[in-house]
Formats: structure tokens, C-alpha cells, sequence
């Protein structure tokens, strides 16, 4: 059982469709560890240096809904709302996250809804990350439902951005225009720093062999 599925006021809201939300979840987890088990067994580098997943808390869900003119009650959440349940996995270079968006949608029970690509067009913040609305089928009492959930898919590097202004924005709206401009010249630099990493991988992979 996952953490939140303990939690009461997950129960309270989702309800039936917890289960679904976490069944979701374990499927694609487990197919994104296949995907790197697969590699390994080929001799392959590990695509991912970390999983994470989450249930959309209830108030965050709720906010969401309000946010956009819809019910806020957990049916309506799981129809309208894409990320009630979100995996995100961290690469070590920038071609893993690709490789890695790939091989999922080549898994015969996913099947991609709509992608975002903010590494190839990243927000004006500076937000990259590669995102995947995806549906995969989880059977219960002999019926079949199709659940959706977000994937991100983005670099360690990356991720330490989106971290560091997700924690910046909780506390209090970045606006100030040189913080603004701060935040998205880190990012800028960052992806540098990937590009970078990316060569010199390369560059001792050509020696190594
Ligand atoms: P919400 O942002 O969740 O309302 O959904 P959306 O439909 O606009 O999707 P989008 O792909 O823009 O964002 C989905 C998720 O990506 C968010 O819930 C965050 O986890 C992440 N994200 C998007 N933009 C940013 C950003 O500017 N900074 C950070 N740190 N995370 C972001
Ligand atoms: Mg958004």
C-alpha cells in the first residue's frame, strides 16, 4: 500500500478510486524498472537514477478543479483532472529522459494522451522538464477501467531547478524582476551544465572501448 492510501483524508476524498490511483502508479513504476532492468541485463547504463511518485493531495486537487470551473469531488477530479496520480523520474543525462519517454510509450498496456515537451520548449521561467499525460487499463471485479496519471521525465539537474523554485514560489510568488531573471539564468546555465555532462559521458565512452 502506498503511503498516502493510509492516510484518512486520502480515503475520505478518493475513496473507491484510490485503489485505482495506486494501481496506476505501481503498473507504470514497475514498467519504468523493467525498462532499466532490460538494459542492465544488456549491459546497458541505468536510464534512471531515481523514481518518485505522489497522489495529488486532496486540497491541491480540490484548488485545481475550483481553478478551472469543475465539481470538486473526486469523480470529477478523475475525469477532468490528469495528475491525481504523477510519477516523476530523474535521469543522469539529458538523451535518458528521451530514451526513457520511448521505451514507455512502447509498453503495449501504456498508451500516451499528450505530451509536453518543456526541455524543447521550456517555460518562460525556465522550467524543463519532459511531460507525459498517459492511460493504461487496471482491472477490477472483472471490469476494465482506464486510469490516467502525469509522468515527468527531466535530469537530476534539472530536477534540483524545480525543486529549489517550487520551494521559492510555496513560500512566496517569485515576481520581483531580478529573482525572475535569477532563476531562469540558473536554469539556462544548468542546461549547459547537461549538454556538458552528455560530452564528457560520450567522450569516455569512446575511450572505454
Ligand atoms: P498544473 O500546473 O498542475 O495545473 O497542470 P498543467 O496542465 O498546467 O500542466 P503542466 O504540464 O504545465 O504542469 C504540471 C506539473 O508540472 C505541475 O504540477 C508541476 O509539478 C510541474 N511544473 C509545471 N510548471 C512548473 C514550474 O514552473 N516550476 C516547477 N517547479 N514545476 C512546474
Ligand atoms: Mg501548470
Amino acid at each position: 500500500m502506498l503511503k498516502e492510501v493510509k492516510d484518512s483524508i486520502y480515503f475520505d476524498y478518493y475513496k473507491e478510486n484510490l485503489f485505482y490511483i495506486e494501481e496506476v502508479i505501481e503498473k507504470l513504476t514497475e514498467r519504468i524498472h523493467e525498462i532499466d532492468e532490460r538494459r542492465e541485463a544488456r549491459g546497458k547504463r541505468k536510464l534512471c537514477d531515481n523514481v518518485r511518485y505522489r497522489i495529488k493531495s486532496p486540497e491541491s486537487m480540490k484548488e485545481k478543479l475550483e481553478r478551472r470551473g469543475f465539481a470538486t469531488d473526486a469523480a470529477s477530479a478523475m475525469k477532468n483532472v490528469y495528475d491525481a496520480a504523477g510519477i516523476r523520474i530523474m535521469c543522469p543525462y539529458m538523451d535518458d529522459v528521451y530514451i526513457m519517454a520511448r521505451e514507455l510509450s512502447r509498453c503495449s498496456d501504456i498508451r500516451v494522451l499528450e505530451i509536453k515537451d518543456y526541455i524543447r520548449n521550456p517555460k518562460e521561467n525556465g522550467y524543463r522538464s519532459y511531460h507525459m499525460i498517459v492511460e493504461t487499463p487496471v482491472l477490477y471485479n472483472g471490469e476494465t477501467r482506464h486510469v490516467v496519471a502525469e509522468v515527468q521525465i527531466r535530469t537530476i539537474v534539472m530536477n534540483s531547478w524545480a525543486v529549489a523554485e517550487h520551494q521559492l514560489k510555496y513560500k512566496k510568488d517569485v515576481t520581483d524582476e531580478e529573482s525572475v531573471a535569477l532563476l531562469k539564468r540558473c536554469a539556462d546555465e544548468m542546461l549547459k551544465i547537461d549538454y556538458s555532462m552528455m560530452k564528457i559521458r560520450n567522450m569516455m565512452e569512446k575511450t572505454s572501448n
